[in-house]
């Protein structure tokens, strides 16, 4: 395990991720009900875009920074978000350096009755994220295997909810892992909402996977992507897609207006720069 997502905070992916990340949470929040969130490959829960991690590569400069400098209006609700973690709402933590990862953001939206649980095995990933929730009695922090995790957590009692699932794609099989897990966590929790995030180098892979899915039998799957270029090489992170089965209602109309917006600020000039949304097995 290599991966160290501290490198990688705040940028063009993250944003993607996140703005779509937020949408769901809320749209999942259009009823009462309690609902349940698993993040299963969570990181630490924050990063300081000002450590030499994420300043050495400076990733968030092309993404959250440009957001934060210039927010475009359909992204005012993980923009303004961003905003209010790190001006301290909600208490955590405070700093004008902050990039809120996947599990403070989706602390930051939880009703009284809403629950987190957040999985993270890295050795050294692993005890920031428990510090950071040790005294919430919302979350739960599992130094556990995610894959494993989508097994022994779910279906949780409210029956309501989201898993997030943000692998690394060290392993040359993460699509195919992936693929698996999602099939396993949709056969115990089939009335769940998955997001599923992948990277797109070569697009022969994305394809597979997309094929993989819907092999698989499961029913409404959307993909939502966001290209940075055409892409043609495979050494490069050219854009980056979150596959989602049961989308929330209006999920098709609704993201494709965040996805454009996150075209247009952050995509430069290149041939090939898209957001699209596809839907890969009907409902
Ligand atoms: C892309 S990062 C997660 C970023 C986070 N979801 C966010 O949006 O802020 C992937 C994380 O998964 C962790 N990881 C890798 N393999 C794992 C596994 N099998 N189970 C749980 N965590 C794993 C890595 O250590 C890394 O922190």
């Amino acid at each position: 395990m290599n991966y160290r997502h501290a490198f990688h905070a705040g940028n063009f992916a993250d944003c993607m991720k996140h703005a779509l990340l937020v949408w769901l949470v809320g749209a999942l929040q259009r009823k009462p009900a309690p609902i349940f969130v698993l993040d299963t490959h969570a990181g630490t829960g924050g990063y300081d875009l000002m450590a030499e991690d994420a300043s050495r590569t400076r990733e968030a400069e092309a993404g959250i920074l440009r957001l934060l400098a210039d927010p475009p209006p359909a992204l005012a609700d993980f923009v303004g978000l961003v905003r209010r973690i790190q001006d301290g709402g909600g208490s955590r933590v405070r700093s004008e350096n902050l990039y809120p990862g996947s599990p403070l953001l989706i602390r930051a939206l939880l009703r009284p009755d809403d629950r987190l649980a957040c999985c993270e095995l890295h050795d050294q990933d692993y005890p920031a994220l428990r510090r950071l929730f040790a005294r919430d009695p919302q979350t739960a922090t599992h130094h556990r295997d995610a894959w494993e995790a989508l097994g022994g957590l779910l279906p949780p009692k409210q029956k309501r909810g989201l898993v997030l699932i943000d692998p690394p794609f060290e392993a040359p099989d993460e699509f195919d892992r992936l693929a698996r897990g999602l099939a396993a966590g949709h056969a115990r929790f089939p009335t769940g909402v998955f997001a599923a995030w992948y990277p797109i180098k070569r697009l022969a892979a994305v394809r597979g996977f997309h094929h993989a899915m819907q092999a698989s039998g499961i029913r409404d799957i959307v993909t939502a992507e966001l290209l940075l270029r055409e892409p043609l090489d495979p050494s490069r992170l050219n854009g980056c897609g979150l596959l989602v089965i049961n989308p929330p209602f209006r999920f098709e109309t609704e993201a494709l207006p965040l996805l454009l917006a996150l075209r247009d600020a952050l995509c430069g000039a290149e041939p090939g720069a898209a957001a699209t949304i596809l839907r890969l097995a009907d409902e």
